[in-house]
């Protein structure tokens, strides 16, 4: 062997070690992020953790209308699952400078109205708690063996959203191309000029959110609302006009993913649709009339509509394709995939 070739093959023997090195590093941060995604230390009274609103069996979902957090009030938006998570620009509901995992976490761990773990608030205790834990003490150092501290609230922040990234979901009939005769119907009627579905919840994420950057695109408004027949959602929910303070952004949310549409019932920013069934109607409608109420008003009159929503009529058959379609989007091997689960088990 001639010395360079000596040399060249050191250097990428070498070169191959650190790479290894920094894969074993985030390996190890997948791993410590598992435990602290169910750590219900983490909560201010010890009662919540991150997977009590994500659940696993509910596609990381909650059930709920309305999430309830470790003190037992509500916040103010359904739980949206988090699966391919890391495919999106955009996170939450209505709040456009979410732009990443890292911003996004602030808010579970620390915002303060309402108190969701409220980890800040008993940080302390959650330290000494991890410190002398055996499996902690020993994860820490091997996630991020370049630090001179642990166990801080940032090393938390990374090692949870390194565990995000790996919720990922591809085993869907849809993925697989294994879908039947009428979910392939439902799929053309899904992308047609007359339903536009896809116009905003667009393959492969099944939202635009997987997609662009545009703020203007990525959030809408599909007529749930028009409070007093004043073009309004409810003052307190209004989205992202409580960013941006633009009236046309009255009632616009983030449109969400349709993967495993069927495991995340209730439906919407506020969980305030039932079943698919209604999903479907109010779309065929072109708005939802809420006619009693607070809220009373016909949200397909509501002018901060989308251009794209102007309703439609299905045959039976129609119908149930699309509903077969929708079906097609469900990978129920997520639900039991050890890699997703708690790795206590009690
Ligand atoms: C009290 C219930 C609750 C807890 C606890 C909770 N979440 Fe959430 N999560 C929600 C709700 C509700 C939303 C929607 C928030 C909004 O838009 O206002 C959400 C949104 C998210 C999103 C954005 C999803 C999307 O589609 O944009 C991510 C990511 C997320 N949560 C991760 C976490 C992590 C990580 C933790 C633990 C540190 C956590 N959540 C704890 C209820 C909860
Ligand atoms: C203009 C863009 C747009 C079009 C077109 C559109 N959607 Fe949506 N979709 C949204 C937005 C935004 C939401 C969330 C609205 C909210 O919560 O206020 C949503 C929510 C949903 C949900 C509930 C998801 C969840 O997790 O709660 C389903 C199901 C759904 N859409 C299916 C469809 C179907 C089926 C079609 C075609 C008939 C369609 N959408 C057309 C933007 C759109």
């Amino acid at each position: 062997m001639k010395w360079w070739s000596i040399a060249t093959t050191a250097i990428i023997v070498l070169l191959g070690c650190v790479n290894q090195q920094q894969l074993k590093d985030k390996d190890y941060q997948v791993q410590l992020g598992r435990y602290l995604f169910y750590e219900n230390k983490l909560s201010v009274n010890n009662t919540k953790s991150c997977a009590s609103c994500h659940n696993q069996q509910f596609a990381f979902t909650d059930g709920y209308r309305k999430s309830i957090t470790s003190l037992g009030e509500n916040v103010l938006h359904n739980a949206p699952t988090l699966i391919n998570i890391q495919q999106y620009k955009f996170y939450d509901w209505a709040n456009p400078g979410s732009t990443t995992l890292t911003k996004q976490i602030i808010r579970p761990l620390y915002a303060e109205h309402p108190i969701e773990l409220g980890l800040n608030l008993h940080y302390p205790q959650v330290k000494a708690y991890l410190e002398k834990d055996s499996v902690y003490a020993k994860l820490f150092k091997q996630a991020f063996p370049g630090d001179t501290a642990w166990f801080t609230l940032n090393q938390i922040e990374a090692s949870i959203v390194a565990f995000e990234k790996t919720l990922s979901s591809y085993n869907s009939s849809f993925d697989k191309q294994t879908m039947s005769k009428s979910a392939q119907k439902g799929f053309e009627l899904f992308k047609s000029d007359r339903l536009k579905c896809a116009a905003c919840h667009n393959p492969p994420q099944f939202t635009l959110a997987a997609a662009s950057s545009n703020i203007d695109s990525v959030y809408a408004n599909i007529g749930l609302y028009n409070v007093g027949g004043k073009n309004i959602y409810p003052v307190e929910d209004a989205g992202l006009v409580s960013v941006t303070q633009k009236k046309a952004d009255d009632g616009k949310f983030k449109i969400p993913t349709l993967r495993n549409i069927m495991l995340t019932n209730p439906y919407m920013h506020d969980g305030s649709v039932a079943t698919i069934e209604d999903v479907i109607d109010i779309y065929a409608r072109g708005g939802r009339d809420v006619n009693y109420g607070d809220y009373k008003g016909d949200g397909k009159l509501n002018t901060n509509k989308s251009n794209l929503i102007n309703g439609f009529t299905l045959t039976a058959e129609e119908r149930s394709n699309l509903l077969a379609f929708l079906h097609a989007l469900t990978d129920t091997s997520i639900l039991n995939n050890p890699k997703f689960s708690s790795p206590v088990t009690y």
